[in-house]
């Protein structure tokens, strides 16, 4: 049924390699069942360094063949700088993935976060997306429980028709100033999945997945028709006992 939305899919492995050789493996196998039916597949990249393993395993597992050119990449968000910056979420993934696989430079689709004011570049991206919804958006968590550049007490979380908005971090993240997809935005897609390890994530990850009094983290606002949770055992270690 569309819109019907399960609860959340909990998968943990031993550790962060565990990670992501798991999410890697069930990308390739979304994809080849995804592409038997339509003709492309069009992916979120999350930033951060938590996805840059998996990133890095999607291409050993899969270094050539004609089903990468069947994909198009666009991003959660990224931090209010050019491609070359070194905190520059497309930087991670072109180093990660576009410099290895057989990708080309129109499958593509990077946030333009050197573009000013940072509405236009939020509605240039809005034009991008072009209102189709994704298959697959890869998301982080921080510490705080935010997820994209979507921040605890951000006016992003109340967003209920824009996809794509300027966004600030909180002081001590890396670039404050961000662009960010919306949480209308995740909801349309198809999966979001989470790839969170660590220790330092296992008190968020709990907050998520056993709600308390507190308002919700971001990260809990997700909504798609399918979410999974690719987690390490340190990372789950406040939701499931192993
Ligand atoms: C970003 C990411 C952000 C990230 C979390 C977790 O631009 O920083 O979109 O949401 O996923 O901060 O980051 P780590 O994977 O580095 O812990």
């Amino acid at each position: 049924m569309p819109g019907a939305v399960s609860p959340p899919v909990l998968s943990v492995e031993r550790d962060a390699e565990g990670v992501a050789y798991a999410a890697a493996h069930s990308f390739w196998q979304s994809i080849d069942a995804a592409l038997t039916e339509r003709p492309t597949f069009r992916i979120a990249l999350a930033g951060g360094h938590t996805p840059a393993g998996m990133y890095h395993e999607l291409v050993r597992q899969r270094p050539t063949g004609e089903v990468w050119k069947r994909l198009q990449f666009f991003f959660g968000d990224e931090r209010a700088v050019g491609p070359e910056h070194p905190d520059s979420n497309y930087r991670m993934a072109k180093a990660a993935i576009f410099d290895h696989a057989p990708v080309s430079p129109p499958q593509i689709h990077r946030i333009p976060g050197e573009l000013r004011p940072l509405d236009e570049a939020a509605r240039a991206y809005e034009k991008t997306l072009a209102g189709e919804p994704l298959d697959l958006v890869l998301l982080g968590v921080g510490a705080d429980g935010h997820t994209a550049s979507l921040f605890p007490d951000s006016p992003t979380l109340a967003e209920k028709s824009r996809w794509v908005l300027p966004a600030t971090a909180p002081p001590g993240n890396a670039v404050r100033e961000r662009l960010t997809i919306t949480l209308p935005c995740i909801a349309s897609a198809r999966e979001a999945w989470f790839l969170v390890t660590g220790s330092e994530k296992a008190r968020v990850v709990a907050r998520i997945h056993k709600p308390g009094d507190d308002p919700p983290p971001p990260a809990a606002l997700v909504r798609a028709t399918r979410v999974v949770w690719f987690l390490d055992r340190a990372a789950a270690a406040g939701v499931v006992s192993l």
